[in-house]
């Protein structure tokens, strides 16, 4: 009976650290935690990759926390590696890879930096079918997170966060109603969605982003009324509009000739050469080519574990959306936030304000279209005496802006969405239902309103 045991332990030990990262090329500091690369089988041909980092707090307590980076078609490494990990690309003209993030959010989670559907960055089908639409990826999705908890068992009771940004904040609804509907079968301890610059309403994202392209000086009076008289028929404030329409084709020439990066409208950019260029020449798209082009390497490749089969990496696989090979099926999150709102499910919504795509007006009118009850009304929020943001307090639901930031906010405020998701993190783990409420809910709403 002994030998069997310590035999099942050995088993598991070595399961388990045939995942882990040994070795990093050009990584040349120390992580100050444990990283695990694999593969969960969601379907009988899709493979999900993961990279797993564990906290560098105190793992085994810390939440657990997945990132699903948006597109779709973009890979969930890039947030790691671009965004909110522990280690970042360094410039281009700095002679290293990587450089420490001091603003890391695994110094307070375990995160699961999930590529998801298959198709995107490592992950991949084995027949090479990567058709899919919103609702199998969200099947996919859950099924990830079952096996990744069967994967690593000691996770299983922990906290639960979704995060993730742009076309994840349709992912994420969808999942976190999957894993409520689920809770009697599976139980999964959830806390808590964080998604920043949230593609949550795509019916009216062209309308809040025409709005927010004309009020920081991108459209010109001519096109504006056009759009506004033609294509809006005279009511912007409602319209919903349609590219197939005649009238509102100068929406797509809006953004031409692109000197700007839509992601991020504060950025340095110069003259655009090559039309067909997924970015424009901005300060970041030197660093966006080395990235692309690190994960391409071999030696890489060999160190995160992944099979010859897997294709080459891209940074988005653009093909998902010019090619439907994703079919959107979803342009409106708002039964989906509401049930997980209902279900005490804590919901933080962020938004970079310098993002014309997934423009903070989108998320703002949508979450007041929600009519959940407000708790304060849009305030600031500060990091170090500075604003850094307003926020609007919704019962179970905050919404903020991030000032300054772009599409990926943690990327040019490290320090504020640090503070940002670490009281979020905080706050979503007072539990209201026991007989302290009042005073819970008390100090509950003072941690809350810290941001
Ligand atoms: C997952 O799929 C791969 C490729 O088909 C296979 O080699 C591997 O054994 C599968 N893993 C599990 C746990 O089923
Ligand atoms: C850059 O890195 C390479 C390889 O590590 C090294 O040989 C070279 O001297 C470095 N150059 C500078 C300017 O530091
Ligand atoms: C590809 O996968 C999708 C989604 O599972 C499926 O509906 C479709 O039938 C598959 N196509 C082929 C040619 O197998
Ligand atoms: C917020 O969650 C609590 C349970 O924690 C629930 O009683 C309440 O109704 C939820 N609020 C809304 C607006 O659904
Ligand atoms: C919120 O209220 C407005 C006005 O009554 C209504 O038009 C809208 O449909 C409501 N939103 C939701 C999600 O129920
Ligand atoms: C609050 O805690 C109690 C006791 O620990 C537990 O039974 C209950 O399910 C918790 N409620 C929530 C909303 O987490």
């Amino acid at each position: 009976m002994m030998m069997k045991f310590s035999f099942a332990i050995f088993l598991f030990l070595s399961v388990i650290l045939a995942d882990e990262i040994k070795k990093l090329p050009g990584l040349n500091f120390k992580v100050y935690s444990r990283h695990f690369s694999g593969y969960l089988n969601v379907s009988e041909t899709h493979r999900l990759h993961y990279w797993f980092v564990e906290s560098q707090n105190t793992p085994s307590v810390d939440p657990l926390v997945f990132w699903f980076e948006g597109g779709p078609g973009c890979s969930s490494i890039i947030g790691l590696s671009d965004n909110n990990g522990p280690f970042l690309f360094a410039n281009p003209d700095v002679n290293e890879t990587f450089r420490r993030n001091e603003h890391t959010w695994n110094r307070m989670a375990n995160i699961v930096y999930l590529s998801s559907p298959a198709g995107t960055g490592f992950s991949y089908s084995t027949d090479g079918n990567i058709t899919t639409n919103d609702e199998l990826t969200a099947d996919e999705n859950y099924e990830a997170v079952k096996l990744f908890l069967k994967e690593f068992p000691s996770y299983r009771n922990h906290e639960l966060f979704l995060t993730g940004e742009s076309y994840a904040g349709i992912y994420i609804p969808m999942l976190a109603t999957r894993i409520i509907d689920g809770q009697k079968d599976y139980p999964i301890n959830l806390k808590g969605i964080a998604i920043g610059n949230g593609a949550v309403n795509l019916k009216i994202q062209p309308r809040t982003s025409l709005f927010y392209s004309y009020h920081h000086g991108l459209v010109s009076e001519r096109v504006y009324k056009r759009l506004v008289n033609g294509c809006c028929k005279g009511n912007i404030e409602t319209c919903e509009i349609d590219l197939r329409n005649s009238y509102c084709q100068e929406m797509k020439e809006m953004g031409k000739p692109m000197v700007l990066f839509d992601y991020d409208i504060s950025q340095k950019c110069y003259n655009r050469k090559n039309e067909e260029d997924m970015f424009p020449d901005c300060n970041n798209y030197q660093k966006l080519k080395k990235i692309a082009e690190y994960y391409l390497d071999d030696n890489v490749r060999e160190a995160l574990f992944i099979p010859s089969e897997a294709p080459q990496f891209h940074y988005c696989n653009m093909a998902m959306i010019d090619h439907g090979i994703y079919k959107k099926e979803k342009d409106d999150m708002s039964e989906y936030f509401l049930k997980i709102v209902a279900a005490g499910v804590k919901t933080l919504l962020f938004y970079g304000d310098q993002d014309k795509v997934c423009d903070f007006l989108m998320g703002q009118q949508f979450v007041a279209k929600l009519n959940i009850t407000k708790i304060s009304a849009k305030e600031p929020w500060f990091v170090n005496k500075i604003a850094a943001g307003y926020k609007t307090v919704y019962s179970n639901l905050t919404f903020i802006t991030v000032r300054g930031a772009g599409h990926s906010a943690a990327k040019t405020r490290p320090l504020e969405m640090y503070q940002v998701i670490q009281e979020f993190f905080k706050a979503s783990r007072i539990n209201a239902s026991s007989s302290y409420v009042f005073l819970i809910s008390i100090i509950f709403n003072i941690i809350f309103h810290l941001f």
